[in-house]
């Protein structure tokens, strides 16, 4: 715990940060993905993670899993040295579809998000994780399917069940890769309320690495927005301006706000985000725009 001056003269206990990067860079080879990075993150505070194909996004949260090894500087979670196998993190993965002769049960597979969690033996610990696994489940709605194999799943059903299991741990910190993708709109509202409650409810940290911001806007409390090497982080409206932007791409972007939604548009060519579609000459014939930023979960 630090300690801050309280506004009364004595000192407000201020809680550990979830998590902490201190100078952190992240290169392969001769490529800097991102450097200098500090980032001290509260516990229940909501970072979305934004910026294009390849600009490091799920690399860093494998550095907070403990997967990859900064370059430089520090990385912690929950006050220490980030970690393999540290059950403070729950992670959703960048999604990939699951091999159809997959044949773990979607409980089974949310159960493995247990592992290491000390239940203890014999009735009453196996009673206790039996039920951590049905109330994740009842959470993302996946009850009705979680004895088929995954295999069999469709992906938003499997993405459910991901979500079902990075929350069973009761992690201090949520990473998550992508978590929307192959969601109907319906599902995406589930999930991202779902996160958003946890980190209300428990006091999880949440990463929210993702290219469509507008469905988790109301809930994002900042943005990190990583591009060639170079970040920005502050509140959303800090962030998503023209100005910001413009700077961050180091070419013409505009930041539009339409009915609530974010809509980004950059010059031609600008290589903004992979939703965004390049037209090179538009209907009246001046240069074209590239649009991302689109689609929105209706709110
Ligand atoms: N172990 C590695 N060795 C070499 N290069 C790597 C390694 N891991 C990632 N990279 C490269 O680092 C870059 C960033 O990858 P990363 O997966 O973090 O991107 P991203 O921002 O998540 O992109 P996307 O939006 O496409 O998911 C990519 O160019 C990738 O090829
Ligand atoms: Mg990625």
């Amino acid at each position: 715990m630090t300690a801050l001056p309280a506004t009364d003269g004595r000192t407000a206990p201020q809680p550990a940060p979830a998590l902490a990067l201190r100078g952190a860079a992240l290169g392969f080879g001769d490529r800097t993905l991102w450097s200098g990075l500090d980032l001290t993150v509260r516990p229940g505070e909501f970072i979305a993670v934004l910026g294009p194909n390849g600009s490091g996004k799920s690399s860093l949260l494998k550095v907070l899993l403990g997967l990859q090894p900064l370059s430089h500087g520090e990385a912690e979670v929950a006050g220490r040295a980030v970690r393999t196998g540290n059950d403070r993190v729950g992670y959703i993965p960048q999604q990939k579809l699951i091999d159809p002769d997959t044949t773990v049960r979607g409980r089974d597979m949310v159960g493995f998000g247990l592992d290491g969690h000390r239940f203890g033996v014999g009735l009453r610990g196996r009673r206790r994780r039996r039920e951590r696994v049905y109330a994740a489940l009842a959470e993302v709605g996946a009850g009705a399917y979680a004895d088929r194999p995954m295999g069999v799943l469709s992906g938003g059903e499997q993405q459910r069940l991901r979500v079902a299991q990075a929350l069973c741990g009761d992690p201090a910190v949520l990473l998550c890769d992508e978590p929307l993708l192959s969601l109907d709109l319906a599902n995406q509202q589930t999930v991202a309320r779902l996160i958003d409650r946890r980190r209300h409810d428990a006091g999880t940290a949440v990463l929210f690495v993702t290219h469509e911001v507008n469905p988790i806007l109301p809930m994002v409390d900042r943005v990190l927005y990583i591009v060639d090497g170079r970040f920005a982080v502050g509140t959303p409206d800090e962030v998503l301006t023209s100005e910001a932007l413009t700077d961050l791409y180091r070419t013409p972007v505009d930041v539009l706000r339409v009915h609530g939604r974010v809509v980004v548009v950059g010059a031609a060519g600008a290589p903004l985000d992979p939703h965004c579609q390049a037209s090179p000459l538009a209907p009246d014939g001046s240069a074209g725009r590239t649009v991302t930023g689109g689609t929105a979960v209706p709110r």
